[in-house]
């Protein structure tokens, strides 16, 4: 989203709730302003499904931008978030002008605050607009995604030394995962490209949680179901703290009694979530069902019904494996890794889950080398949900071969980039190009909003 489109949002947001004390409720000078808004809000949403205004320190941020001068620019927008001590506005795709009108009535009418003012929203029908009124900090994306492996790292440590963890590190990673999703998709699952061989066990974790959540949100999860995907995601492995490093480390085919041992993890750690405090039932199941497949093959052997969410974790935890070197295995392109899923589909995979999870990575997805046919070489950064065969990417390698030290985002389907198509997808192991040190620079740069 442009600068110009932050700044006609928040115009309009701002002269409608203007006029909302000067006007009564309906007339066009704040009809009109709240018709503007969601006019320009459409174009944020082509490429992304909701945005956030947030209030830090005084001053407005759109998304993870502070607006310069925004005390001047929108002092009624600052206003009337600070009275009603709301931090954050978001706003989802699909929002209408009438939400967005009794939206105005709300913020500048009576005050009521927190928990009460959400459910006035409710009792409104606004359901594309949420209000959050906690104690907000910024982190860093980068920040995040070492932090969520750091807590798996220290989960896994507490376990092996015998104590019981404890859910709350696991919960406030998983919520800052969360808010890394809905701030910036594409930033956070271009992180997932991070596979460090030593650590590959942790960083699994967070990458199997950063797809299942975005998964999650594009099966329209609600708020606590996406929060128990995400932390059964995160903790998905952690029965193997009871399996020896040898068997899990071990190159090469194991034996049928280390076969038996590794296949006890589910069970293990679903067991491990049971005594841990403040986990909900689902969590387990979850952990319990993630190596049992579509067709009830897999592991552990049963005939009850899966859990409808257990597919997210089976199926984002297959991708991040085929991607991932491994003792047994080169790594595959993520446009492999999806031919190889799709073969599986109505097998392995619940065929509707996984066409949700295709669509969502898109034909290209974040992460992919490809080879464009002007020679160069680009890495795709945004999927195009208007072109799917034409994402936003950078362009890393010049025709020569030579590294571009700059590299812009080019998207794909716009003029400027002079008629440049996809040739192929590139296997990372045969080029030069360091996806995790890309992705991390990358995600360095972002800030994310998290509620801790
Ligand atoms: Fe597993």
């Amino acid at each position: 989203m442009s600068d110009i489109e932050h700044e006609h949002i928040l115009k309009n947001i701002n002269a409608a709730l203007k006029n909302r004390k000067l006007y009564p409720a309906g007339h066009p000078a704040i009809t009109t302003a709240a018709n503007r808004a969601v006019q320009f809000s459409m174009a944020a949403f082509k490429t992304k499904s909701n945005f956030i205004i947030a209030l830090v320190n005084d001053a407005l941020v759109f998304e993870a931008d502070i607006i310069a001068d925004s005390e001047t620019m929108y002092p009624d927008i600052i206003k009337y978030m600070a009275e009603k001590a709301v931090n954050a506005i978001i706003i989802e795709k699909g929002v209408s002008e009438n939400e967005m009108t009794a939206f105005f009535d709300i913020l500048a009418g009576p005050a009521v605050t927190g928990q009460e003012l959400q459910k006035t929203l409710h009792a409104k029908g606004i359901v594309h607009m949420t209000l959050k009124s906690v104690q907000m900090g910024k982190k860093n994306m980068l920040a995040i995604y070492n932090g969520a492996r750091e807590t798996v790292k220290n989960v896994m440590q507490e376990i092996r030394m015998g104590k019981l963890p404890k859910s709350e590190s696991v919960s406030a990673a998983v919520d800052d995962i969360t808010e890394s999703v809905l701030s910036d998709q594409n930033a956070v699952i271009g992180l997932t490209m991070i596979k460090n061989y030593d650590n590959y066990l942790y960083n699994h974790c967070v990458n199997v949680s950063i797809m299942s959540l975005s998964l999650g949100k594009a099966l329209n999860l609600d708020k606590d179901e996406l929060h128990a995907v995400g932390v059964a995601a995160l903790l998905h492995d952690i029965g193997k703290t009871g399996v020896s490093e040898d068997i899990i480390r071990k190159p090469g085919g194991l034996s049928s009694e280390e076969w038996e041992k590794l296949k006890e993890h589910p069970q293990l750690g679903s067991n491990i979530i049971h005594r841990m405090e403040k986990m909900v039932d689902l969590v387990a199941r979850l952990v319990f069902e993630h190596h049992i497949r579509y067709d009830h093959s897999g592991y552990p052997q049963t005939t009850s019904t899966l859990h409808p969410f257990s597919q997210i974790l089976t199926i984002c935890d297959a991708y991040d494996a085929l991607t991932t070197l491994r003792v047994y295995q080169k790594p595959h392109s993520p446009v492999e890794a999806v031919k190889i899923m799709n073969n599986l589909s109505g097998k392995h995979f619940n065929p509707d889950t996984l066409k949700r999870f295709i669509n969502m990575i898109g034909v290209y997805p974040v992460g992919t080398i490809v080879r464009l046919s002007s020679g160069e070489l680009a890495i795709v950064m945004k999927v195009n949900p208007d072109a799917t065969f034409s994402p936003f990417v950078k362009i890393v390698c010049d025709s020569e071969g030579a590294n571009i030290t700059d590299p812009v985002d080019t998207d794909l389907a716009a003029e400027d980039a002079r008629g440049r198509t996809i040739i192929s997808a590139v296997n990372p192991a045969t080029v030069s190009i360091n996806l995790a040190d890309f992705f991390e620079k990358e995600a360095s740069q972002k800030e994310v909003i998290t509620q801790h």
